[in-house]
């Protein structure tokens, strides 16, 4: 099946989930050619949910212990968290199913992909490797996402465009989507797996930022020593990785890649900043459809 979006680029589906054109062609590379290696660590993310956090936060515990990053050296201030964590379907396999891997000779590797969990798993299903997937609330996710469109095809939120997202949204038929698919197929991979994929949220990284880069440096075999707690080096990551720290580095205020400037993956990094936006007919319908989708899983809002 195929269908046009609210920007009026052509998508088809492929084992349940919406593509535009050219990145099924990638995905279809991926699931070629991809072979895991046991230590790769993989970010995903349904578009808009905190992939730019979640990238930030990983690199930034990697880094700390490797334990040989004077600040002068340190990845994020020379690049864009996406520049440093490339996405598979993306960036990596949009030409071809051998693209050279040999950049990513460090160990771990680190890769991101918006694919759904089931689209990776014949790649994936007899390796070790680490999946941490970061949720949003689907009510800000939208808001996001309508903020990102209309900035990347440099046009003006326009109104129109937010209500018939919402209902691409709302009907399952939008890019990497339906959304509640996209969660579940990585909350059942968290229940089934816990050693493999970690199940992050947004909404709890922003209430207990400790507790959420803890749980996400435990899953990845490098806890935080009670040293490391208590002199400072916890909270350094956090305000390092912070939007207000990241959107503020030259390289974030004038770079670009795929020709998406750095500075649009920087908004406003809010828990309800959809409440400006939705009217209370939407707020109620979508949350029906989640709820309805959700139910049984486990998995609540
Ligand atoms: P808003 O549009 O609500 O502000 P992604 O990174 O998956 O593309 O998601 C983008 C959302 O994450 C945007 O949300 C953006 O502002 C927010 N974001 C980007 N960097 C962040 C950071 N370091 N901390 C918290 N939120 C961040």
């Amino acid at each position: 099946p195929s269908h046009t979006d609210s920007h009026g680029n052509k998508m088809c589906r492929f084992q349940g989930c919406w593509y535009y054109y050219n990145t099924l062609q990638s995905v279809l590379n991926f699931q070629r050619g991809f072979q895991p290696q046991d230590t790769d660590i993989i970010l995903a993310s349904y578009p808009k949910s905190g992939a730019t956090w979640l990238k930030a936060l990983t690199v930034a515990l990697l880094e700390r212990s490797k334990n040989n990053s004077s600040d002068d050296h340190h990845p994020l201030l020379s690049d864009n968290p996406h520049g440093i964590v490339p996405f598979l379907e993306i960036d990596i396999y949009h030409e071809s199913s051998s693209p050279d891997l040999a950049k990513f000779s460090s160990v771990p590797r680190l890769f991101s992909t918006h694919m759904p969990l089931n689209t990776l798993h014949e790649n994936l299903k007899n390796s070790p490797c680490k999946i941490v997937y970061v949720c949003r609330n689907v009510k800000d996710t939208i808001i996001s996402w309508w903020f990102f469109g209309c900035a990347v095809n440099k046009i003006e939120p326009d109104r129109s465009i937010l209500e018939s997202m919402f209902e691409s949204f709302c009907n399952g038929t939008i890019y990497y989507g339906p959304f509640w698919e996209h969660l579940l197929s990585y909350w059942r991979g968290s229940l089934e797996d816990p050693k493999h994929v970690l199940f992050m949220r947004y909404e709890e990284m922003k209430g207990k930022p400790r507790d959420q880069i803890k749980r996400l440096a435990d899953f990845l075999d490098c806890p935080f020593t009670k040293e490391e707690e208590e002199n400072g080096c916890l909270d350094e990551i956090l305000d390092l990785c912070s939007l207000r720290n990241l959107s503020g580095l030259e390289v974030n205020k004038t770079g670009k890649i795929n020709n998406i400037n750095h500075k649009v993956f920087f908004r406003k990094g809010e828990v309800g900043d959809w409440k400006n936006y939705l009217t209370p007919e939407m707020e109620n319908k979508i949350d029906m459809i989640i709820q309805e989708k959700l139910q049984g899983s486990g998995l609540k809002f």
